[in-house]
């Protein structure tokens, strides 16, 4: 396994937001956490990258334990998240928000990388000098994701993100998440986007108040009527 999450808690004064969840992600696997709100997902992804502290549990990356590792000696390691919200700097420029996903990097290929993204995403190589407020929330999620992308991970953790996009965009977006992971990265998909997600990952946990209540092959889930009373149809905020 490339991640392993054992028994991870994750506390708020009294607010128990993750109750002691297992899970495992292999070097080639999409896995999705689906869940309604306040379930425990942002909370969940947060602990990983070691923005939100872990009240118990370990997490394995790679075969370390990275339990104590602040956020950026994690990046390092080569696991990054997209936030929820996007949060990228918006009185910045769309090529200083890239730069800033490199900054965990002491190598020499981040300008060529940066210009991969730009290959990627033309419609930011058009707006590079431009401020990143002026995107539209389609280019802000794909700045977000290039960003992370700058930090060249191994696993890649994205929070709910096709909030707020067009059908198109979500469109496009699944499209994208489909071709990095045939490009080898492992991917870790928290969404609202039910089906949607159960038709990209291989396996998907659903989370309620903390607690992993049900786990299988996104094929399984799909067909799950109990999954399906509880979430298709409530699919967005
Ligand atoms: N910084 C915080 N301080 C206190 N309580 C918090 C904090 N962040 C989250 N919580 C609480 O923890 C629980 C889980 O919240 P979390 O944001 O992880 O859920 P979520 O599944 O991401 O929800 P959503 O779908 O709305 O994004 C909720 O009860 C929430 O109110
Ligand atoms: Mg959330």
């Amino acid at each position: 396994m490339l991640l392993e999450v054992e028994s991870l808690d994750v506390r708020y004064g009294r607010t128990h937001a993750v109750k002691a969840l297992s899970f495992g992600v292999a070097q080639d696997e999409c896995i999705t956490v689906l869940g309604s709100n306040g379930a425990g997902k942002t909370s969940l992804l947060r602990a990983l990258q070691g923005l939100t502290p872990s009240s118990g549990g370990r997490v394995i990356f790679n075969g370390e334990d990275i339990t104590k590792l602040s956020p950026p000696q994690r990046l390092r390691r080569r696991l990054s998240l997209v936030p929820e919200g996007r949060q990228i700097a918006i009185s910045l420029t769309v090529h200083e928000n890239l730069q800033m996903g490199a900054y965990c990097r002491s190598d020499s290929d981040v300008a060529r990388d940066i210009n991969g993204i730009y290959e990627r995403f033309p419609n930011l190589g058009a707006r590079r000098d431009m401020q990143a407020s002026v995107l539209s929330g389609g280019e802000q999620q794909m700045l977000a994701i290039g960003r992370t992308l700058l930090a060249r991970p191994r696993l890649i953790m994205l929070d709910e993100p096709s909030l707020g996009l067009s059908p198109l965009l979500v469109e496009r977006l699944f499209e994208l998440i489909t071709s990095l992971h045939l490009e080898g990265l492992a991917i870790l998909l928290v969404e609202q986007n039910t089906q949607m997600a159960l038709e990209v990952a291989s396996r998907g946990i659903v989370m309620e108040l903390g607690r992993a209540t049900l786990t299988g092959a996104a094929h399984d889930l799909q067909n799950n009527e109990q999954l399906a009373a509880a979430y298709f149809g409530h699919s967005s905020h």
